[in-house]
């Protein structure tokens, strides 16, 4: 960890990417652990345009499931620690997999959201953005289209924005500290790739080793850990 904190102390361009597992810690599900969402449901049937077009039924039922269970949800000290960084300029830029808006719940500013927010939804045919109580009660938008959370489902684009964003952010980085993900989902997988400067891994299962170093454990403790003596 010494390591880690002289890198984050000396580094002039910070960046943290994170997933799922970074928000596990608040109560909120990830994907691919054994406890994950996709081993209870296939992805197929919820998390696509196809989905939303032939099967709204499941489709509104996993993300109206996924919406309330944020209801008592908050950050846990790791996200506070990860907005405290930005505040101090020990970090430049955060962006996330996650739709769960926790990183800016902590603080923390200008959060890329590469996959999109839970928190907000829209018409899919208009593009009109509706109130989330018109999704839950499955309304329909005026002009009779479909509402849908503004999550990126598999096979959309991610927000032009935000990745390009990102990845300018990745490009400048002299440090990329990555938090809680498997890395499974292009194009964000690739984004660890596009820095030459130092990588940090911190996860719970190590499933890669093209990081300079590779911390296996809990996202909140992993940061306390680093935070204690910064
Ligand atoms: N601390 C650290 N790591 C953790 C923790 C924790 N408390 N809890 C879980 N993890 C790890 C898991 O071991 C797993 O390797 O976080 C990783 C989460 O991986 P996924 O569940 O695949 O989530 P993520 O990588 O964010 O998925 C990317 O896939 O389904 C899509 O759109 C969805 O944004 C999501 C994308």
């Amino acid at each position: 960890m010494e390591q880690i904190r002289e890198w984050l102390k000396s580094s002039k361009h910070t960046v943290v990417l994170t997933g799922a597992g970074m928000s596990t810690e608040s109560g909120v599900a990830d994907f691919r652990s054994k406890s994950g969402w996709w081993q209870q449901i296939n992805p197929r049937t919820v998390a696509t345009t196809e989905a939303l077009a032939s099967n709204y039924e499941l489709f509104h039922r996993f993300y109206t499931a996924r919406i309330n269970a944020l209801e008592h949800i908050v950050p846990h000290e790791g996200h506070m620690i990860l907005a405290d960084w930005q505040q101090r300029g020990l970090v430049q830029h955060i962006a996330t997999q996650n739709v769960d808006g926790l990183h800016t719940a902590a603080g923390a500013e200008n959060v890329d959201e590469l996959h999109g927010s839970i928190r907000s939804v829209r018409c899919q045919s208009c593009g009109q953005a509706a109130e989330m109580s018109r999704f839950l009660a499955k309304e329909a938008c005026a002009c009779g289209g479909r509402l849908r959370p503004n999550v990126i489902l598999f096979g959309e684009n991610l927000p032009q924005q935000a990745w390009n964003n990102t990845l300018s952010h990745m490009k400048a980085a002299q440090l990329v500290i990555v938090i809680g993900t498997s890395l499974e989902v292009y194009p964000v997988s690739q984004l660890p790739h596009m820095t030459n400067g130092k990588t940090v891994y911190i996860n719970l299962e190590i499933e890669h080793s093209h990081f300079d170093r590779m911390v296996k454990g809990k996202a909140g403790e992993t940061l306390k850990i680093i935070d204690a003596s910064l």
